[in-house]
């Protein structure tokens, strides 16, 4: 490889480890992802310069990469922000898949003289790949409700898990020890089949979780695809998303308070995977938009809590005018970021950007926490499980061990939701029944318009 596209792919790997350190703060992330496009555009194209009287099949690659951009292109166009989690792992699932798919025809130019170390690379790389790319499948077809989304076991599943990890472990060392496209195939179809029966016992909910532990396998992947390879780039490239999904999939799971290995063998245990609660029918206090316009109108200090229901109700420009007329009229209001909040990482925070939310209004959760008993309101959005006592006086609760905002120490508060029905944990929120609490009923984006008018005319 010439000095000069090793330095190019010097170049891109400081510019993608430049894009994730973008990535991690608001007003950095969008330059922060288009350096990283760059980066990985530039170390697309840099092969075809170097490589240009070598390169066979252009028309080929080229068909293949315009399918791909035109697939990237419109998906991201049309996709939703709700739909993000299911973009994802099935970006993911082909990253995966496609190394898995690299490993395997590079078996054709490997033999006896092949390094062991670079034959257990291939043997990784066409395993966890596969893996990557059948389980990123399912949580697809899970959120997409293409299939169903409560926990799939059957019985001896775990027995099938472990005899799979053991046939695959058997077979890599085969493919070490014997390289042919023939055992790759099989170890291949053997990934394929334990993706499947990792990720189909793990309930809809907690699929987020899985996307990102995926999405490190597919790193480490490509990373193992990079070194057999000689590819740096790839290497550097792989090794980030391996390493970045390692610790978000830790972060998420901490911040819900479960372990990884709840999340993905809870329902196998029986039981411990979250799944859809009942509606409670015990009385609560309700108001109409009037009532609870007055209640802002003359608060002075109000927090606000997004949750999921203000994502699923698109109501982030008309809570952001009601913001906007509440500090016109003299209170403080901020919005208090949980970091689970929602279904995906940062998921407030996308929201709120969209509507121009100033960064300055939205506060973390350990920065806000104190301040919930000096609020006269909190009112909560569309938010249940993040504000749900629960966690902390529940010790058999799903949520219990989970970090939450502390809207309970607030003069009053304001939930609004559409019905009674508790929130992804599946369970009751005694919150929405203390003496403190009103209800406004309603989808989120109706009822603010509502409440923004009723403000507006006080
Ligand atoms: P949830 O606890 O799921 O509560 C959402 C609330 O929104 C529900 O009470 C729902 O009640 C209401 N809602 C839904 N649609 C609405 C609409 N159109 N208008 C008004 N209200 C609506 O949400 P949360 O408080 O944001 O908590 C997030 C949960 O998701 C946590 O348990 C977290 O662990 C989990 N989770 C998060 C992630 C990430 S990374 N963020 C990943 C996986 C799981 P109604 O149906 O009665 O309206």
């Amino acid at each position: 490889m010439p000095t000069w596209v090793q330095l190019v792919y010097l170049a891109c790997a400081v510019c993608f480890i430049l894009a994730l350190k973008g990535l991690s703060g608001p007003k950095t992330a969008r330059s922060g992802n288009i350096l990283g496009a760059i980066a990985a555009v530039v170390a697309c194209v840099v092969p075809f310069i170097y490589l240009r009287d070598d390169l066979k099949h252009i028309p080929l690659i080229l068909v293949a990469i315009a399918i791909g951009t035109v697939g990237g292109v419109l998906g991201a166009q049309k996709v939703q922000m709700t739909q993000m989690p299911q973009m994802v792992a099935l970006f993911n699932g082909v990253g995966g898949g496609a190394a898995a798919l690299v490993a395997l025809l590079e078996l054709e130019h490997m033999g006896s003289s092949t390094p062991w170390f670079d034959l257990a690379a291939t043997a990784f790389t066409i395993v966890v790949g596969s893996v990557s790319f059948s389980g990123s499948m399912v949580t697809f077809a899970k959120l997409q409700e293409l299939i169903t989304g409560r926990p799939i076991v059957f019985p001896g599943l775990p027995i099938a898990f472990g005899g799979g990890l053991i046939a695959s472990l058997v077979l890599s060392v085969l493919l070490v020890n014997d390289p042919t496209v023939l055992v790759g195939v099989v170890l291949a179809l053997l990934g394929l089949g334990l993706g499947l029966l990792l990720v189909l016992p793990v309930g809809g909910a907690d699929v987020p979780i899985v996307i990102s532990l995926l999405n490190a396998f597919t790193g480490l992947t490509v990373a193992a695809g990079g070194y057999v390879l000689a590819n740096t780039v790839l290497l550097v490239a792989g090794t980030l998303v391996g390493a970045s999904g390692t610790f978000l999939t830790l972060l998420m799971a901490s911040a819900m308070g479960r372990s990884v290995a709840n999340i993905l063998f809870g329902a196998l245990k029986g039981g411990s995977t979250l799944g859809a609660g009942e509606a409670s029918d015990r009385p609560v206090k309700s108001a109409g938009p009037e009532d609870v316009a007055i209640l802002l109108g003359y608060a002075d200090r109000v927090i606000i809590v997004p949750g999921y229901g203000l994502a699923v109700a698109q109501a982030q420009h008309t809570l952001r005018e009601l913001v906007d007329v509440l500090i016109d009229r003299g209170a403080k209001v901020d919005y208090a970021i949980h970091p689970v909040a929602g279904r995906m990482p940062g998921h407030m925070n996308v929201l709120l950007a969209e509507a121009q939310v100033p960064y300055e209004q939205l506060i973390e959760m350990d920065e806000i926490n104190g301040d919930f008993k000096h609020t006269d309101v909190v009112l909560v959005v569309g938010a249940n499980d993040v504000v749900n006592p629960a966690a902390k006086t529940s010790p058999g609760a799903p949520i219990y061990g989970m970090p939450i905002l502390n809207a309970d120490e607030a003069q009053q508060i304001v939930f609004m939701k559409r019905s009674m029905r508790p929130g992804f944990a599946g369970i009751e929120n005694e919150l929405l029944f203390d003496p403190k609490t009103t209800l406004l009923f309603g989808d989120a984006k109706d009822s603010l318009g509502k409440l923004l008018a009723a403000v507006k005319s006080l």
